[in-house]
């Protein structure tokens, strides 16, 4: 099939040639022309596994002196990756072939988890075997625990979070070796997933000032993770069902999302052959922004707001769409999802059934409904494609759980752990070169320096 662009006065005529490829491979197989002040040049396109098509530009600036400018890579790709695949026009997340919804349904996290991290669902034997090498590692070094003294009371957990997992590269100093063997990075991978709940527990207790509950060897998973953080050294926490299956459905939902704000600070820091742990700490801390998965405390703090404001949705609404008001609709917007969040769905399901489950009544959750049916009617949001993406409505099942609302974005972090190292992963396998932007200047020409006496 061939399709002919119309031509364009300053660049020239776009050819494209298809040709039909098999699924499951990612292939160069077509070219496009470009003319750029008279002179044509022919670039390479990328067709992925899923049809997905990308001019390959790697030679372009050495061809034609040009780069491209994409400021917040809407348009660019930065890496090929068969770890995650979403469409966002059709609302479509698969994990390695797997579809987010199956995931959700069947999977316990740490099943995902792997995955994620070795590319296929792991069989009974494997699992048993991933299971016990997460438990010989889930102890932190007690010079971690001193290190929570010194952070001032009250201080935000995701700065806290931050700060363990990079301190983590000083406690494990073979990490720092760019060059280590295949599987000594793979304990360091182990270490870290197993490390995880222990810390985001710790950062829990440390801010009630309550002791630390160590890890029980004979929980799974996520039963441990909520043993450590709602347990007591002083009685037997009863674990309930309900929130372990929540909390496994929310881990997953959030495991990976291709190469989002913060998969791809890990993937630019880890370009630079630093370590794992410093790598993921970036990523941390790219998540904690709002716009990012910030947004998930942002929402239930907004929500609050418009209760303790009457709960007039329409209001709030229309400061949302008011271009001189900085009010953003939080939990509300997607870079790429155009027509639904297929984990936002999922999450609003969960909701109503977790609250019911644990005979919560949160007056938020019916805001956050006719917040939803009110702007999904809207056109504001409608001609922008604006609706609930995966932070939306999780707040509010964290709140039920127990979790106070600044520590939902560590959750966030915990889930998206095995994404994060996953894409770590594949940049060093495929032993890709360090990210190094280019850029357009636009500042001052050359000008001569004046000695201070004489300006
Ligand atoms: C996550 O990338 C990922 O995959 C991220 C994530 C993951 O799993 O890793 O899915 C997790 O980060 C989800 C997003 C959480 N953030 C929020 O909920 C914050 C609120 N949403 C937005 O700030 C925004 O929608 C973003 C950041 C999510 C997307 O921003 P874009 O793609 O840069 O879009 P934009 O800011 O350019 O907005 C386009 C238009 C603008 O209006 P116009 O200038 O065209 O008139 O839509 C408007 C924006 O003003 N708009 C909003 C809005 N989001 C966008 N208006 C009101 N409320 C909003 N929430």
């Amino acid at each position: 099939m061939n399709s002919r662009a119309k031509p364009a006065k300053s660049f020239g005529l776009l050819y494209i040639r298809e040709t039909k490829i098999p699924r499951g491979k990612a292939v160069m197989s077509e070219t496009v022309k470009i003319i750029i002040e008279g002179n044509e040049y022919e670039l390479p396109v990328i067709t992925g596994s899923e049809n997905e098509k990308a001019i390959d530009i790697s030679k372009l600036r050495d061809l034609t002196g040009h780069i491209t400018l994409d400021v917040g890579f809407k348009n660019t790709g930065s890496t090929k990756s068969s770890i995650t695949y979403l469409d966002g026009e059709l609302g479509i997340l698969r994990h390695r072939g797997y579809s987010i919804e199956d995931l959700a349904e069947h999977a316990t996290f740490l099943e995902v988890s792997y995955m994620l991290l070795y590319g296929h669902l792991p069989n009974a034997t494997e699992y048993a075997n991933f299971e016990d090498q997460i438990r010989e590692h889930t102890l932190v070094n007690e010079g971690m625990d001193a290190m929570f003294k010194a952070f001032p009371t009250g201080s935000h957990p995701m700065g806290q979070l931050g700060s363990m997992v990079n301190a983590l590269s000083l406690f494990y100093p073979k990490s720092l070796d760019p060059h280590r063997a295949e599987d000594a990075i793979g304990r360091t991978v182990i270490r870290l997933m197993a490390k995880m709940p222990t810390i985001c527990s710790m950062i829990y207790k440390k801010r009630n000032g309550h002791p630390t509950v160590y890890p029980q060897n004979k929980l799974d998973y996520v039963s441990n993770f909520l043993n450590m953080t709602f347990g007591q050294v002083t009685m037997d926490y009863k674990i309930d069902p309900v929130l372990v299956d929540a909390m496994n459905k929310l881990l997953i939902l959030h495991a990976d999302h291709e190469q989002n704000c913060s998969a791809s600070t890990v993937r630019v820091v880890g370009s630079s052959q630093a370590n794992l742990y410093s790598s993921i700490a970036a990523g941390i801390n790219g998540l904690w922004g709002p716009l990012h998965g910030g947004a998930n405390q942002e929402v239930l703090e907004m929500l609050e707001k418009i209760r303790l404001d009457g709960g007039n949705v329409q209001k709030w609404i229309d400061k949302a769409k008011d271009k001189n008001d900085p009010f953003r609709l939080m939990g509300f917007g997607h870079r790429v999802y155009k027509n639904f969040d297929p984990r936002a769905k999922i999450i609003k399901k969960s909701c109503d059934e977790v609250l019911a489950k644990l005979g919560v009544n949160d007056p938020v959750l019916e805001i956050a409904k006719k917040l939803e049916e009110t702007a999904l009617t809207d056109p504001y949001f409608i001609e922008r494609k604006l609706f609930p993406n995966v932070d939306f409505y999780s707040g509010i099942i964290y709140r039920a759980m127990g979790f106070p609302t600044d520590f939902f974005t560590v959750l966030f972090a915990m889930g998206r752990l095995p994404g994060w190292v996953a894409q770590w992963q594949e940049l060093r396998r495929e032993k890709q070169p360090i990210a190094r932007p280019r850029q357009i200047y636009t500042g001052e020409a050359a000008r001569v320096f004046v000695p201070m006496n004489q300006r």
